[in-house]
């Protein structure tokens, strides 16, 4: 490895390193404001100047200087203060220090980076320049007075978001940044530019003047808003969420979220279910815990056990869903289903419903088919990381389905379901680039295994998969892309029906004829069996005044996401752990709490602490003794040779910003909605 000196220190650095990157391998902090790691270098802020010997006597951008052996790195010389000192006296020329009322004050770079490099005292008494501010949309606010151009939020519009809709006019004094013709920014990864915003230009709309960083309780936590499990920081006061960021997870998100993790919260605020109730002579009435217990208790002591049928939820959480299971299989209750839109994960074959490569794993590829699926918005950052490699390495994609904008180019195959069989035949020009790659992956959408002939198209798609060496002993590359947070915990401890029992399609169909007498709706609010309700019993456990406890006779309020405890599977198979940043509701309890006292009431062995429902999942699911960590999964099951139906293959029918009970909520997410025409982005 090549070896070269800061500031009199030997190091040796890898081939391709800058002066900068040398220097903090080294120990020593360079201040920066337009570098970024994850982002094209862009050397336009000077910030970063240090002294290079040997080299012309004049200080150079260490972002943009690549290291060389025998590289003398000077970071502390009387030369480079100078030119810290410089840099900051022109950047702060134009700048308006409003400090006091400027929302990323405590948190700014500028403001960080003036006191430790500035020299506190300015040369200029000129007029300072003033920038109108500009309209980004419901997620960004701006305040482009305050710009430094350091132009990070317009790179990672176009490398990251891959919707080039920022950019920078003029030169000189004159140079504004953004949108050219004033419109809101559409990306569904817009509110990372606030994250990335050194200064106090593009701060958070919903967040504005809410809270000094100072006043905040910070909670490490995940988010449950889509399957990907992104890593999450929760800032609260009170027992109010007031902002939510992103955490480094280099395997899945890896520092960016989607702007329905960042403001779905909202929705945390508005419609919640905060007491237990009770139907009274056709209304709903408030009720204490011990009278809706007993409620239930008795409603299920008297019905038969087929006359009843629970569905869970996109939004459920692992600790329970295991517990009603657990209620319902020693009440001998067997419809019961996790499946809500009719999505038939086979439940005994963990590798035909997880994301088997992983997000990280996205980068070893060579090759994406995308069967029936609109990545970017059923997981957003299983796009951005496809997009990634798309950028870097020129990855091929194809897509065999709707045709929709993925922020990347790929090859549209068409919607015909007979395509997959052509090229499993070779038929296609497609089985010969199949055949070529080394790691190619294959992407299933949730839309795939809504089809009626589901078996016979996953059959085709998995004798694709081991024709062209799609899975094999050291690579497998066949994906479900799971788009709900909830559902693959709950597939993972085993919520469909056990044999006897009847499945989401059987359950919907007796719901239609009117065949149960109690229906238990934990969480499940996408249903669109719905109406057929009335005459039925119906049992809602939950967070959200939505279509569940719409059509509710008992409503048993649950905490949400950010107020519990609790594990969730991602769609790559990886449990985690969530972390409660405040309190639950009202009288809001923890789910399994809820099954607990359900079977204590029936007289039913029950859970009396996490620790003991933890502990019983983990010795019997690898899975959950293994958090945060992936849990592999080997193809177990036979592959049914059922045909296959002419209906074109489509991408999932559904509305980014919208949900789920909670995002419906938002009023950002609802501004979003209306501004982006999310119908749009099916
Ligand atoms: Fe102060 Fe930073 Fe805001 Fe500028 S951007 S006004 S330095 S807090
Ligand atoms: Fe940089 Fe912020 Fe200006 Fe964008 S708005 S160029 S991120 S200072
Ligand atoms: Fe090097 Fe901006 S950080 S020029």
């Amino acid at each position: 490895m090549p070896k070269a000196t800061v500031n009199g220190k030997e190091i040796e650095f890898e081939k391709g390193m800058t002066a900068l990157q040398v220097a903090e391998l080294a120990g020593e902090e360079i201040p920066r404001f337009c570098y970024h790691e994850r982002l094209k270098i862009a050397g336009n802020c000077r910030m970063c100047l240090v002294e290079i010997q040997p080299g012309p006597p004049k200080p150079a951008a260490s972002c943009a200087m690549p290291a060389a052996e025998g590289m003398k790195i000077i970071t502390n010389s009387p030369m480079v203060k100078k030119a810290r000192e410089g840099v900051m006296e022109f950047l702060l020329m134009n700048h308006p220090l409003d400090c006091p009322i400027c929302d990323q004050a405590g948190e700014c770079d500028l403001q960080d980076q003036s006191v430790a490099y500035g020299r506190g005292k300015s040369r200029f008494d000129e007029h300072k320049r003033a920038v109108k501010d500009k309209y980004m949309g419901p997620i960004v606010k701006t305040q482009m007075t305050r710009c430094i151009h350091c132009t990070r939020c317009v790179r990672f519009m176009e490398e990251i978001a891959g919707v080039p809709e920022l950019g920078a006019t003029s030169r000189g004094e004159h140079m504004e940044v953004g949108t050219y013709i004033e419109k809101g920014l559409s990306s569904e990864l817009s509110g990372n530019i606030i994250d990335l915003c050194p200064v106090g230009a593009l701060t958070s709309k919903p967040y504005a003047y809410k809270a000094r960083p100072w006043e905040l309780k910070k909670t490490e936590t995940i988010d449950v808003l889509d399957a990907v499990g992104s890593n999450i920081r929760i800032d609260s006061r009170g027992n109010e969420v007031l902002r939510i960021l992103p955490s480094v997870n280099e395997e899945i998100n890896e520092e960016w979220i989607s702007d329905k993790t960042r403001y779905g919260y909202e929705g945390l605020k508005n419609q919640r279910l905060d007491k237990p109730y009770i139907s009274r002579d056709g209304k709903l009435v408030e009720a204490s815990w011990n009278e809706a217990i007993h409620e239930v208790a008795v409603v299920l002591k008297k019905v038969r056990p087929e006359k009843v049928a629970a569905i869970a939820g996109d939004l459920v959480d692992v600790e329970g869903i295991y517990a009603l299971k657990k209620l319902l299989d020693e009440l001998n209750i067997k419809n019961y289903d996790c499946r809500q839109d009719g999505a038939m994960y086979d439940p005994l074959n963990r590798a035909s419903y997880i994301f088997n490569t992983s997000i990280a794993g996205i980068e070893q590829a060579d090759l994406v088919l995308i069967i029936g699926s609109n990545p970017r918005y059923e997981a957003p950052l299983v796009n951005a990381r496809i997009r990634k490699v798309v950028v870097a390495k020129n990855l091929p994609v194809a897509l065999i389905g709707t045709q929709v904008d993925l922020t990347y180019k790929y090859e549209f195959l068409g919607q015909d379901s007979g395509l997959i069989e052509d090229i499993l035949n070779e038929k296609h020009p497609f089985s010969e680039k199949l055949k070529a790659a080394k790691n190619p992956i294959i992407i299933v959408g949730n839309t795939v295994y809504k089809r009626t002939d589901v078996e016979g198209l996953i059959g085709q798609i998995y004798n694709l998969a081991i024709k062209f060496n799609v899975i094999r002993e050291d690579w497998n590359g066949y994906n479900a892309l799971q788009k709900v947070a909830g559902r693959t915990g709950a597939l993972d401890v085993g919520f469909v029906a056990p044999k006897g029992g009847r499945d989401i399609t059987s359950i919907n169909q007796g719901i239609r004829a009117n065949e149960f007498d109690v229906i238990i709706l934990y969480g499940a609010d996408e249903i669109d069996t719905a109406k057929y309700l009335e005459k039925t019993l119906v049992i809602y456990i939950g967070h959200h005044g939505d279509v569940g406890a719409n059509i509710a006779d008992i409503i048993l309020p649950t905490a949400a996401y950010t107020e519990k405890d609790a594990i969730y599977v991602n769609l790559e198979g990886r449990a985690q752990k969530a972390s409660k940043a405040v309190f639950p509701l009202g009288d809001a309890r923890v789910d399994f709490e809820i099954f607990s006292l359900i079977a204590e009431k029936l007289g039913i062995k029950s859970f009396s602490n996490q620790a003991e429902i933890r502990s019983e999942l983990e010795n019997k699911f690898e899975v959950f003794r293994n958090i945060g960590a992936l849990t592999k999964a080997k193809w177990t099951s036979e592959v049914s040779h059922t045909r296959v139906n002419k209906n074109p293959i489509e991408a999932e029918n559904f509305n980014f910003y919208l949900s789920d009970s909670i995002s419906r909520n938002s009023r950002t997410m609802v501004n979003c909605n209306a501004e982006f025409r999310s119908e749009e982005h099916t």
